[in-house]
């Protein structure tokens, strides 16, 4: 590995997304969503028709699957099934209830977690998922694990999703993140835990900006990173959009 990997795992709603882009935006590295691959399986598999609760069907539906993921500097990772952009086909509700099943499968994890290695492999990176400092990147120069309380999680997202329009009552939305919750830490590969070396950030009473400074700072002393001062309205407009849409 050349260039350095910074790590951020954490459970969903902790605010990793627009804190990654951010952190990534201010150390000049590219910036890989892991969960967008497992979100493109997903959809791969429901497209197919293969039985979810089919471990197998699942396993198979890889061989006929071309996935590819575009990384850029200064955008946000772009997803395509063959020639098909599937970005934003991957954030529906369907897909986020359907996770589950593709992600505790073996194949699947295996076929990601190369991928994702492959895309690391010279490092100038900093990875999101649940599995990137335990798993994926055990050698990674930084890693944090960042988390906020099932709460604050589930207030962050019923208001995502308020501003979007769409109904939820905040009870149904603390349930989903709890239901999440449980199956990411129960997985037996690739579990949702916090690397013994890495760093922990609690976000729960932080805004994502404060958040991503601290990465930062960290990477500035313990990496000895340079940073890049980022235009204003970029900023804002990245936050807008990295919201997730699931
Ligand atoms: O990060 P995001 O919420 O999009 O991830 C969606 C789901 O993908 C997670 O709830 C988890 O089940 C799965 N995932 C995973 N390993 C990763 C990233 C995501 O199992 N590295």
């Amino acid at each position: 590995m050349s260039g350095n990997i910074i790590t951020i795992d954490g459970p969903s709603g902790a605010g990793k997304s627009t804190i990654a882009r951010l952190a990534a935006l201010r150390l000049g590295l590219r910036y890989l969503d892991t969960g967008a691959m497992y979100r493109a399986v997903t959809l791969h598999c429901m497209r197919r028709g293969i039985h979810l609760d089919q471990p197998k069907e699942i396993a198979g539906a890889l061989a006929g699957l071309e996935l590819r993921v575009e990384l850029v500097h200064e955008g946000p990772m772009r997803v395509f099934i063959g020639t098909d952009e599937v970005t934003g086909n991957i954030r529906t509700q369907e897909v986020t209830r359907n996770i589950h099943y593709v992600a505790d499968v073996t194949e699947v994890r295996n076929y990601l977690v190369d991928m994702q290695r492959k895309i690391g492999a010279n490092g100038d990176l900093v990875t999101e998922g649940r599995d990137q400092g335990t798993l994926v990147f055990p050698g990674a120069s930084l890693k944090v694990y960042m988390f906020a309380t099932p709460a604050v999680r589930a207030r962050r997202r019923f208001n995502e999703l308020k501003e979007r329009g769409q109904d939820a009552s905040y009870e149904e939305v603390l349930e989903d993140v709890s239901k999440r919750d449980y199956l990411d830490m129960g997985r037996e590969l690739g579990g949702l835990k916090k690397a013994l070396d890495a760093v922990e950030l609690d976000t729960s009473e932080l805004s994502p900006d404060q958040v991503a400074e601290s990465i930062v700072k960290l990477a500035k002393s313990r990496l000895k990173m340079q940073t890049r001062k980022i235009d204003k309205s970029a900023l804002e407009a990245m936050k807008r959009e990295s919201k997730k849409q699931d």
